[in-house]
C-alpha cells in the first residue's frame, strides 16, 4: 500500500471530521455513551472541525492527514500550540482508519507532528490526553516514548465521566518514526 503523510492545511478539516467520527465510534465505544456515539457524533465532529477550519492560522495549528494513493484518508493527526502552554504543543487527535491500525501509520505521525513541533516552538514539550481505559492508544503512547501522569477525571460532552491520563514528550523531535 503507497501512502504519504500530507500537511493538508484548513482544506483537510471535512476529511478530519469525517475520519474523527469513524475512529472515536469504534475507540470510544464502552467510553462514552451509545446514544452520543450513535446519534450526535458525526454532527458534532462536522461542527468542530469546520470551527476549526474558520479560525485556521497555520503558525498555531498543523493537520497532517496520511494518504493513500487512491485518495482515500489512513489516518490524521492535529497539534495546536496555544491550549495549555505551560505544558507544550497539544497533540489534539491522533487517529488512524479502524481497519488500518497496527501498521505504523500512528507512529509516522505522531512522529512528524513532533518535528513540527520542535520546528515551529523550539525547546517546547508536546502533550495529550487520552482516556486511561483506551486499551489501544495507551500502550501505544507509552511504546512511543510518552511519560504519563494522571490527569484527574474528564467529563464528556455527553456527561460521561472517566479517568484520564497526560502523556508528555519532552524532546518531541526524537519520537521515533
Ligand atoms: C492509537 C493509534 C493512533 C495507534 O496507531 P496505529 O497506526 O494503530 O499504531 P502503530 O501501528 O503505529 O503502532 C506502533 C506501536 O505502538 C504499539 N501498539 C499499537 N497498537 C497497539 C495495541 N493495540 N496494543 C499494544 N501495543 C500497541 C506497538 O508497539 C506498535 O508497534 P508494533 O506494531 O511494531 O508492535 C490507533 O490505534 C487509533 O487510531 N486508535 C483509535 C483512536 C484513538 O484512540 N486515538 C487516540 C485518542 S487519545
Amino acid at each position: 500500500m503507497d501512502w504519504k503523510i500530507v500537511d493538508a492545511g484548513a482544506s483537510g478539516c471535512d476529511d478530519a471530521a469525517e475520519l474523527h467520527t469513524l475512529s472515536w465510534k469504534s475507540a470510544y465505544r464502552g467510553i462514552v455513551s451509545d446514544k452520543y456515539l450513535d446519534e450526535d457524533c458525526a454532527a458534532d465532529r462536522r461542527a468542530f472541525w469546520a470551527a476549526r477550519a474558520k479560525e485556521w492560522d497555520p503558525a498555531k495549528i498543523l493537520l497532517l492527514i496520511a494518504r493513500r494513493d487512491d485518495g482515500l484518508v489512513l489516518g490524521m493527526s492535529c497539534a495546536v500550540t496555544e491550549a495549555e502552554p505551560e505544558f507544550g504543543v497539544l497533540l489534539d487527535n491522533l487517529h488512524v482508519r479502524p481497519d488500518l491500525k497496527r501498521g505504523g501509520i500512528g507512529r509516522a505521525l505522531i512522529a512528524a507532528t513532533g518535528r513540527w513541533v520542535a520546528a515551529r516552538a523550539p525547546g517546547s514539550a508536546m502533550y495529550l490526553y487520552a482516556y486511561r481505559d483506551n486499551a489501544i492508544a495507551v500502550p501505544f503512547y507509552r511504546r512511543m516514548g510518552g511519560e504519563e501522569a494522571d490527569a484527574g477525571m474528564y467529563t464528556f460532552k455527553d456527561g460521561t465521566s472517566a479517568p484520564i491520563l497526560r502523556f508528555t514528550w519532552r524532546d518531541p523531535a526524537k519520537i521515533a518514526g
